[in-house]
């Protein structure tokens, strides 16, 4: 299994891709995993990778203090590419010369690929456009490179040494506005590393059990399970390596939507039957948040009561031994920890306790998946489609989508408009046009007239926005008559709320979520 799964190792000098390389190759059915630059030597043969990717960067090569590695990996004998500050390390490091260049490269070019009869540009157009982001280049490469591609101001836009197996490419094949660049990602895996596509979700699985199984013995597991994607695809994983020896604490703060805390409850006591403790906590929270208004301290307090509500369940539980939780790969690289200590997930809000309640190891059967990969791995594993895509959902829930104080009356409101914008979406179609969709409480009030009657009841605000990385957001074009029946199902079927409104504000200046 290890040997098949034999990897390429992805050298990361801080560029805003290393991710989406990582991505790319894992699109190409190879397994791939990423380290800081700073991994020692030792570390990177321990991975024994197939091939090596050095990362772009936003450092120069010639500044003192640059992120540099130890020669030594381009003498590994395994084949090494090199991206943009990675190409002009190798060039650096290997001898060649890195120069200012007169004008400084920025987005698409058009490259003369002068070698596309074998190896890297195998198969590629002579000139092919490609995504260019570079003050500094190569303007002479190091002994034993030829130069395979130029653009008009680049002169060595790619340089490959055939015999010792390493490349450099100054654009970035990785992202989508270099036209051939997955034909480029493709020949080095492919051709030059003789990489295997043996990156399957069932693969993963099976390596994943087996690893469990390894760290675990006959021990026994504890899981906090979120509601979210990402720990309930940890525990269906989990439950496949050693069943009931797993079990699942879920915390019920009060705050979550319609139906959810119903259908992890299912799941998990049928489709996955592990010991869960389901924690009905809604009284305890809206205690502790009484007279808050301050989206800050609400969450604070949300984040504490939950870690207090979770360590009386676990301790009430009696002992287990490690403690799993739902980690993925983004999380683990932001922390800048690739294979480091621990990460907590902070929004999990359970930071510090698998040591205050002394389990002895961590599981994290995820750390090597990004988002979409856990949802292929949830489906893979058997969990219904309605919650492997769901949206993203904060941790503390309606809560912050409730403005001001908050009251049982309050969330109610959220929670039933919340439930009818769903249903009126999907039921129009429009589920995979929008990436987030919600209702919020705005705690303003108002005076309307149902029948012959005086209201002054509560406004809520529909909020529908399209986005790639939640970064930043469109608003998206719900169609008015849609929005003109959720808005009448709403004033008709919620009580306390007069009015509904349309947030036609972009990501920035707004955020996505009101708070
Ligand atoms: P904002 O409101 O900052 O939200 O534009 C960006 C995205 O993040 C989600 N969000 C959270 N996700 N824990 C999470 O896992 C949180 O505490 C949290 N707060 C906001 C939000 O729903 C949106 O998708």
């Amino acid at each position: 299994m290890e040997e098949q799964m034999r990897g390429i190792l992805i050298l990361d000098f801080g560029g805003q891709y290393t991710q989406l390389i990582a991505r790319r190759v894992r699109e190409c059915g190879v397994y791939s995993c990423v380290l800081p630059y700073t991994a020692g030597i030792e570390q990177i043969r321990e991975e024994n990778p197939r091939g090596i990717i050095l990362s772009g960067g936003p450092a120069s090569v010639l500044e003192e203090g640059a992120p540099r590695i130890d020669p030594a990996v381009f003498a590994l004998g395994v084949p090494v590419l090199g991206i943009c500050y990675g190409m002009q390390l190798m060039a650096h490091l290997m001898g060649g010369t890195i120069e200012r260049g007169e004008q400084r490269e920025y987005g698409r070019a058009t490259v003369s690929m002068d070698a596309t009869q074998s190896g890297l540009l195998k198969g590629m157009k002579a000139e092919s456009v490609c995504w260019m982001s570079h003050t500094f280049q190569v303007t002479r490469p190091p002994q034993g490179f030829s130069v395979i591609a130029h653009t008009v101001n680049c002169p060595v836009a790619a340089m490959a040494d055939e015999e010792r197996g390493l490349y450099g490419v100054q654009f970035h094949p990785e992202v989508t506005h270099s036209e051939e660049g997955m034909t480029l990602l493709r020949n080095f895996l492919m051709e030059i590393c003789s990489a295997r596509a043996d990156w399957s979700m069932e693969a993963y699985a099976e390596r994943a059990v087996e690893q469990i199984r390894a760290q675990v013995g006959d021990g026994t597991v504890l899981l906090g399970l979120s509601g979210g994607v990402d720990s309930a695809v940890a525990a269906a994983l989990l439950y496949r390596a050693i069943g009931k020896r797993l079990t699942c604490v879920y915390v019920d703060h009060g705050f979550m939507r319609a139906g959810e805390s119903d259908q992890v409850v299912e799941i998990f006591t049928k489709t996955f039957p592990v010991e869960l403790k389901a924690v009905d906590a809604s009284q305890r929270f809206f205690q502790a948040l009484k007279g808050v208004t301050e989206p800050e301290q609400k969450r604070k307090i949300i984040g504490r009561e939950f870690v207090e509500v979770f360590k009386e369940a676990s301790k009430a539980l009696g002992k287990r031994d490690h403690f799993a939780q739902g980690t993925i790969y983004p999380d683990v690289i932001e922390s800048g920890s690739v294979k480091g200590s621990a990460v907590i997930k902070s929004h999990h809000n359970v930071g510090g306790l698998p040591g205050e309640l002394g389990f002895t190891s961590l599981v994290e059967p995820l750390r090597m998946l990004f988002k979409d990969e856990v949802r292929k791995l949830g489906l893979t594993l058997g969990l219904p489609e309605s919650l492997v895509y769901r949206q993203p959902f904060p941790g503390p829930g309606l809560a912050i989508r409730v403005i001001g104080e908050l009251t049982p009356e309050k969330v109610r409101i959220v929670r039933e408009s919340d439930r009818v914008l769903r249903e009126e979406i999907a039921a129009a179609g429009w589920n995979d046009r929008v990436s987030q969709y919600f209702t919020v409480l705005t705690g303003a009030k108002s005076v309307g007239v149902m029948g012959d009657e005086r209201t002054y009841a509560y406004a809520v605000a529909i909020r529908a926005v399209t986005t790639d990385d939640f970064m930043t957001a469109d608003v998206a074009p719900l169609p008015y008559e849609l929005l003109g029946r959720i808005s009448a199902r709403i004033i008709g079927e919620v009580e306390g709320c007069n009015r509904v409104l349309y947030d036609i504000t972009t990501k920035p200046p707004a955020s996505i979520e009101w708070e």
